[in-house]
Order: C-alpha cells, then sequence, then structure tokens
C-alpha cells in the first residue's frame, strides 16, 4: 500500500490483487476516513481484533461546549461506519456490524467484519465513485432545482438505515428555521466558550493541517486568517455569521432535516450511516451539501426545529443541499494515526 500523504488521493487500484480479507478491511478503512465529522474534528479510531476491525469514539476529540453528550462525536464514527458500508459492498462484500459489543468499552461502538459476498449495484457503484468527490461545500449554491426523483431517491436511501429526512418546503416553514439558525449563531458566538473551543480547531487557510477548519469557512481572507485562532477567540462574530448563513439556508435550492425516533447513541450511529449515504448519492448526481446544525446544540432550539419539521422524534442534522462551484478537500489524519494497536487480530484468517 501505498504511503498517502493526501489520504484524499486513495485508488481502487492500489488494492493488491492477491490481497486477502484483512488486507481488504484495511484497504477500506482508506475511505472510512474521508468520511465528514463536526470542526473535522476526525473523531474516530480503529482496531483490528478478532477477523475484523473495531470501530471507537475517540472522544478526547469531542467538542465539550456544542456537544457534551457526544451526539455529533457518534455521528461522525456513523458516517465513516457509511462510508465503509459503501466501500466494502463495490468491492462485493456486504458487511456484518455488531453495535456496542462489549458495554465494558463505552468507546466500542461496533464490531465490524466483512460479510456474505453482495453484487454491487449502480448505485453503490455511484456512491463509492462519490466519496473521493464529496466535501462540506460552504459556497452559495446555484438557484438550479434538484430534481423531486433525486430527493425521493434520498429519502429513501435514508430510510433504509432506520431514520428520516424531511425537506422543508413552505415559505413560513423555512423562514423559521432559518430564523433559529440565525438565533444559535448569535447565542453561540456570544459564548466565549464556544469560541475558546472554536478556536482550538480553526487555523489559518495556508496552515498545513491534518485536521480541523481552515478560516476560509468563516469567510476569512488569506491574510485575515493568519490571525484565525485570536480572532475567533477574542472577537463576537455572532452577527455575522448570522446574516451569512441566514443567506445561505434562505436561498438553498434544498434546505433538510435528517433525525431519528430515539436519541441514543444507536440512534446517533444510524444517523451518522444515512448521514454519509445521502451526501454520497447527492454528489453522485454532482450536488453538493453542508451542514447548518448550530440550532441542534442547544436544547430548547432543537425541540423547535423538530416542532416546526411537524415530525415527531429527534432532528440530528439541519443539511442544504444544491449545485455549485466545487471547493478544495479539507484535510485527514493519516491511517496510522487513527489506528489502535491491534487486539488478537487473527490476519491469517480468509
Ligand atoms: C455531525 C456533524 C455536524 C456538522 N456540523 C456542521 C455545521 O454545523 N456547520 C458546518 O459548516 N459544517 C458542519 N459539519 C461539516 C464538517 O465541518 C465537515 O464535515 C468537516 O469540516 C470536514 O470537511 P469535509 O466534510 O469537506 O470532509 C458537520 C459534520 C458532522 C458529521
Amino acid at each position: 500500500m501505498k504511503d498517502l500523504s493526501n489520504p484524499w488521493e486513495i485508488r481502487e487500484e492500489w488494492l493488491p490483487e492477491n490481497a486477502s480479507r484483512a488486507d481488504l478491511l484495511e484497504f477500506l478503512l482508506h475511505y472510512s476516513i474521508l468520511a465528514p465529522s463536526s470542526y473535522n474534528t476526525q473523531p474516530w479510531h480503529f482496531r483490528f481484533s478478532r477477523n475484523g476491525v473495531d470501530l471507537l469514539a475517540d472522544r478526547s476529540r469531542g467538542l465539550e461546549s456544542i456537544d457534551p453528550e457526544d451526539r455529533e462525536v457518534i455521528i461522525g464514527c456513523g458516517s465513516a461506519l457509511g462510508n465503509l458500508d459503501v466501500a466494502a459492498a463495490h468491492f462485493g462484500f456486504g458487511l456484518q456490524v455488531t453495535l456496542f459489543p462489549d458495554r465494558s468499552e463505552p468507546d466500542l461502538l461496533a464490531h465490524v467484519e466483512l460479510g456474505r459476498p453482495v453484487d454491487p449495484d449502480i448505485d453503490v457503484t455511484l456512491m463509492f465513485g462519490a466519496i473521493t468527490k464529496r466535501r462540506n461545500n460552504l459556497l452559495e449554491f446555484f438557484e438550479n432545482p434538484i430534481p423531486e426523483e433525486l430527493l425521493e431517491l434520498l429519502a429513501e436511501t435514508v430510510q433504509r438505515e432506520g431514520v428520516w429526512l424531511r425537506f422543508v418546503s413552505g415559505d413560513a416553514t423555512r423562514a423559521a428555521i432559518v430564523g433559529l439558525i440565525e438565533q444559535a449563531d448569535r447565542v453561540q458566538w456570544a459564548d466565549p466558550g464556544f469560541r475558546r473551543e472554536l478556536a482550538r480547531w480553526v487555523h489559518p487557510n495556508r496552515k498545513r493541517a491534518v485536521d480541523g477548519v481552515s478560516g476560509a469557512a468563516l469567510g476569512m481572507g488569506e491574510f485575515v486568517s493568519r490571525a484565525a485562532p485570536l480572532i475567533v477567540r477574542r472577537v463576537d462574530l455572532g452577527r455575522r455569521r448570522a446574516a451569512h448563513d441566514r443567506d445561505v439556508a434562505w436561498h438553498a435550492p434544498v434546505l433538510a432535516v435528517l433525525g431519528s425516533d430515539g436519541d441514543s447513541e444507536s440512534d446517533w450511529i444510524a444517523a451518522g450511516r444515512a448521514v454519509s449515504k445521502v451526501l454520497l448519492r447527492a454528489r453522485a448526481e454532482d450536488v453538493w451539501a453542508s451542514f447548518l446544525n448550530q440550532p441542534l446544540e442547544i436544547p430548547e432550539l432543537r425541540s423547535q426545529i423538530a416542532d416546526r419539521m411537524q415530525q415527531p422524534g429527534f432532528p440530528q442534522v439541519i443539511m442544504r443541499l444544491g449545485f455549485g462551484f466545487d471547493v478544495s478537500p479539507s484535510p485527514r489524519r493519516s491511517m496510522k494515526d487513527v489506528l489502535l494497536p491491534p487486539k488478537n487480530f487473527a490476519r491469517q484468517v480468509h
């Protein structure tokens, strides 16, 4: 396996022809780590164990201020699992996933093994092709509408994961959701704890980082971004962020809420798996997405989002979708940074 200084450059041809199942599983993890995560914290660890791989939450990368229960940490891990589902299916295998296989190890979210052979269908092929092309695209999207059939397909894709996707319809509902996004921006930025936490994950646009987000994500140009962590820590940019988010949310061709009937760790994993697939299926049709989750990070506003959507259950992410210009990928940690030492891994097993 080549040493990948840029994990986005992974190519399926790099899998050796005589690869064992163990080699294949290791190879597939390179697609898993391209999944999205809050602030690009990449809060996952992997560990080879028995005949498969464990997925663990790296809670040291959790965001105490906006995500005290690690809900977003686990959605991020779920989306890494979603990418793994897609990559495994592309190479002809279903995944056998056991959630929480050992409750004495609370960070251990899932044990995963390659399961029975499957014939990759066209959706799998398209989603797999989109893994290296997907990005959280923060630019304004074009006005072109997204075809109804694609929206239906996305809702079905999500439903298969046991969660739901609802599109915001009507100006009154959209105005209410957008209002809650703006309100959340103002509340969060007014909190020095929020700014301090964000400042730890923001870096200058040109910095060679392996995680976190660049100042550009907050609308900073190259020069200003050099002081991004300091600015974020010291200055309440809430009004500016609110105005920006109001614009992009209001004009997005599609604003959608993905949620679940329950709000347990397994619901968060299911939501994450669905997030991965909805983003990949959309991207396969040239549709970009980004998240506007801030109201879901404030309990009172989260319940108002649920009320407005008139959908029983728990909203997990808010996203906007649309066509637009391409953006550069965000950095990733390398495999060696996310792999823990193996636990009784039987490498010889086929
Ligand atoms: C659970 C979750 C919550 C997120 N919340 C937001 C958000 O509120 N605003 C935003 O711009 N991006 C959000 N993101 C997207 C991340 O910032 C993005 O995935 C990360 O920076 C990595 O970039 P990439 O998706 O382009 O690889 C979220 C992602 C996840 C998985």
